[in-house]
């Protein structure tokens, strides 16, 4: 049934997207980002620069992806690293080898990775951290969790536009781009049996809203304005959605997948979270914006009722937006991105009038002096999509060189970009209402390592019928001291979000007025 371009057109329906490079020219000297801006800065003459990103990964103080990790991975799991990973797109992390240490013990742990659905088909650059993610879901064989936030992205553009509703951003329109993106995501060619997508809107409850709550508790508005760069007149579902997005890392938010009762109507057979399904751990492949949120997690993971471990984090680059490496593709200038549903023709078109070139400012020059493949988004693209090393290291030398032109650079580019494309769209076409459901029921998944996760799962602590009983955390008071520390960590934290706005603390009045987030 669904033709690949079905949905509305992509360009009226970029609502909730961040802003596009148009945007980011005006915006500060300084790089920024966070979740809700990507942006290189610029420079005195105006111009957009690129992402620095060591700058970036000191400033956040995520450690670099090595050579030791990709050797690692391979030992561990027999296979060779995905080529987002040998180039170092995905190039930082947090506790990656925890979670190799954990999958050597256990042979599982739990993926998690979400989708803003801002648009109803989906560009490239969202299609990068899927596209790692199943491939790490092939290697592990362990079970997905995929969070589509519909939420997030209705509160984001009322937010934007003051509170006023605008054309193709009610409510239910974002459960509708959710829906679209969970096909694209599904075609992507994720597992039914280890994979669960679900909106927020349609899945939150239960034991997902027990962690929500606790987490809520345990964040203050001073930590949610450091981290995300919000301030008093932001709206407060905003405010609080973060504690969303946080513990849908927790595998204790979805008891079922892992063959548990859960607190649902219409069988309220498990009170609270378990123990034993808290303690599995988590990692999230994902870009380095969204780290803002996950360093509020990993903060505060051991501070829940259940504690589950620090999260462990894999973190990207973004994908270079058309006009060149200061900012990220966008949906909302749709001259920047290449869409999931763009035909072939399109995507000649974009790659060859918008994509910013590394090349010479003449033939002559070209051959004399040589291409810069760095800033080359033609090249960038090649990078992220061609999957063999020689062929690019080739392709690299050439172009540096001088002797492979711009217009074969791009040629390359718009064939290998329209094969996957073209690809995707077949298989996308065939995702139909039934397939998407079967991948957004709660149901108890298949993967390897499943008996060990059992083996530890025993009946004792299963239900937690009758409020906390084998529950050793729960129901005990916690004493003075425990309360001083826990006091004492928040003030911390608190500290530590303010640092991470470069020491901001403008007073609320000051920024009255001011637009959030972009
Ligand atoms: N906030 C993300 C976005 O706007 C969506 C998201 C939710 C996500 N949970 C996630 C992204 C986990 C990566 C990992 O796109």
């Amino acid at each position: 049934m669904a033709a690949p371009a079905e949905g509305a057109p992509h360009t009226e329906e970029a609502v909730g997207a961040p802003p596009a490079v148009e945007e980011i020219k005006k915006a500060a000297a300084e790089q920024l980002i966070d979740p809700y801006n990507v942006s290189g800065g610029v420079d005195d003459e105006g111009n957009v620069k690129a992402i620095d990103y060591e700058a970036l990964r000191k400033r956040f103080d995520t450690p670099a992806l090595t050579e030791e990790h990709l050797a690692r991975f391979e030992r561990v799991t027999g296979k060779p690293p995905h080529r987002l990973m040998r180039r170092k797109l995905f190039f930082s992390h947090r506790d990656f080898d925890k979670i190799l240490d954990y999958y050597e013990k256990h042979k599982f742990f739990l993926l998690y990775t979400g989708r803003g659905p801002s648009s109803g088909s989906m560009h490239l650059g969202h299609a990068v951290p899927f596209l790692f993610t199943k491939e790490l879901q092939e290697i592990f064989d362990v079970p997905l969790v995929v969070m589509l936030t519909d939420d997030e992205k209705f509160l984001y553009t009322r937010n934007k536009n003051q509170g006023k509703a605008t054309k193709g951003a009610a409510l239910g329109d974002f459960i509708k781009y959710a829906h679209d993106n969970c096909k694209d995501i599904i075609a992507l060619g994720f597992d039914p049996k280890k994979t669960f997508i679900y909106t927020d809107y349609e899945y939150m409850g239960g034991h997902f809203y027990q962690n929500i709550s606790e987490f809520e508790a345990l964040l203050t508005n001073n930590q949610i304005r450091g981290a995300l760069g919000f301030d008093g007149s932001t709206n407060i579902g905003l405010n609080a959605y973060a504690a969303k997005q946080c513990v849908a890392a927790f595998a204790s938010s979805y008891p079922i997948l892992f063959g548990q009762p859960d607190f649902r109507a219409p069988d309220y057979a498990a009170s609270r979270p378990q123990k034993r399904i808290a303690a599995i751990p988590t990692l999230i492949p994902c870009a380095i914006d969204q780290e803002p949120y996950f360093r509020m997690l990993r903060e505060n993971c051991d501070r829940m009722e259940n504690p589950s471990p620090k999260t462990a984090l894999i973190l990207s680059k973004f994908l270079t937006a058309l006009q060149g490496p200061g900012g990220k593709m966008s949906a909302s200038d749709p001259n920047s991105a290449i869409f999931m549903n763009d035909p072939p023709s399109t995507i000649k078109n974009k790659i060859n009038r918008y994509g910013f070139s590394g090349g010479g400012a003449t033939k002559e020059d070209h051959e004399k002096y040589g291409g810069n493949p760095d800033v080359d988004v033609a090249y960038a693209y090649l990078s992220y999509f061609l999957d063999s090393d020689e062929e690019l290291a080739e392709i690299e030398t050439s172009y540096r060189k001088g002797t492979l032109s711009t217009g074969e650079l791009k040629k390359k580019c718009i064939e290998e970009l329209q094969k996957f494309v073209t690809a995707f769209q077949e298989r996308r076409a065939k995702v139909t209402e039934d397939i998407m459901r079967e991948f957004m029921t709660p149901r108890e998944l298949q993967f390897a390592g499943k008996e060990n996760l059992l083996a530890m799962v025993t009946p004792d602590n299963v239900g937690n019928k009758g409020g906390n009983a084998g529950n050793e955390r729960g129901g005990r008071e916690k004493s003075k001291g425990e309360r001083k520390a826990e006091k004492i960590a928040q003030k911390k934290a608190e500290k530590l979000a303010m640092r991470e706005k470069g020491g901001d603390t403008t007073p609320d009045a000051e920024k009255a007025g001011e637009s959030v987030q972009d």
